[in-house]
């Protein structure tokens, strides 16, 4: 399992090959990311969008990710894993904040927690928390839980004004104290001179191949929906097709009474059953 150094020190070689980071929410998912030799497991507020089934992450509480992570935490035991703080458990003060990533540290048994935005409150609560041993991952762009207020799901930092205020955002998280910074959805050039900017390692997600390392939601990796395309992510498998022809299958066999054959089903001796009539 990588440890915080090893992280920063990923971002500060120059020959260092990219961090690897996927989501994952559950057992088996966290299993197939270690098994698949992933860097870093997030167990993200996407949570709320891919697995239950929300229009956004605003109403992930903490004990949905705590639920989520305790269960990611035992399929990948060896994988440095980082739980999401969801909305309104960390902006109302350091010992809220404090409060929500010991809860979720001890629940859990996550490495880090991460946060959105670079508010003083969120800066506040970064610092308090490196201060006192917890690793923090910061988070900024594109600000998921409070995209309404950025006007929607958009891409940050194309203007002047607005490429200046990530990169400000990114050294400000740096300076608080956060081991990496997430960013997502802003121009690839953009986050080049972020990443050559920071000490500590940028993680993109629709922020171009200049980071120094990448994140994708598993379940837009493997086309988990169908005929959900999204430019940022890259489909590696059709999961969703795969598993619906598969359930359709069984359906057909079930109707046609080809399934459960023989091969399926346990056997009881003669003798023993004929004594029941
Ligand atoms: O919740 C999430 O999955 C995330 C990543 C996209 C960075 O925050
Ligand atoms: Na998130």
């Amino acid at each position: 399992k990588l440890t915080v150094p090893q992280i920063i020190a990923a971002a500060q070689s120059p020959d260092a090959a990219p961090l690897v980071m996927v989501t994952a929410y559950d057992y088996p998912g966290a299993q197939h990311a270690q098994n698949a030799g992933v860097d870093l497991i997030l167990v993200g507020d996407s949570l709320g969008n891919v697995v239950l089934g929300y229009d956004s992450t605003a109403p992930v509480r903490l004990t949905d990710i705590a639920h989520h992570a305790r269960a990611a935490r035992r399929g990948a035991p060896d994988t440095f894993l980082i739980t999401d703080l969801p909305f309104g458990t960390y902006q109302t003060g350091v010992q809220d904040a404090m409060r929500s990533a010991v809860y979720l540290i001890q629940e859990t048994g996550a490495d880090a927690v991460k946060m959105e935005g670079s508010s003083p409150e969120v800066l506040e609560a970064t610092r308090t928390l490196t201060r006192n041993g917890v690793p923090v991952m910061g988070h900024v762009g594109l600000l998921p839980q409070t995209a309404t207020a950025q006007g929607g799901m958009k891409v940050q930092g194309r203007d002047e004004a607005s490429a200046k205020q990530v990169l400000d955002a990114a050294l400000s998280v740096q300076e608080a104290g956060a081991f990496a910074v997430v960013l997502e959805a802003i121009p690839a050039r953009l986050a080049r001179v972020v990443s050559e900017r920071l000490q500590i390692p940028t993680i993109g997600i629709g922020a171009g191949p200049y980071c120094k390392g990448q994140v994708l939601v598993t379940h837009d990796l493997l086309g988990v929906y169908e005929g959900q395309h999204k430019k940022i992510a890259k489909r590696y498998a059709e999961v969703g097709q795969i598993s619906t022809q598969a359930i359709r299958e069984y359906a057909a066999e079930v109707r046609g009474g080809q399934f459960p054959a023989k091969e399926n089903s346990f056997v009881i001796k003669d003798d023993v059953l004929d004594k029941l009539y």
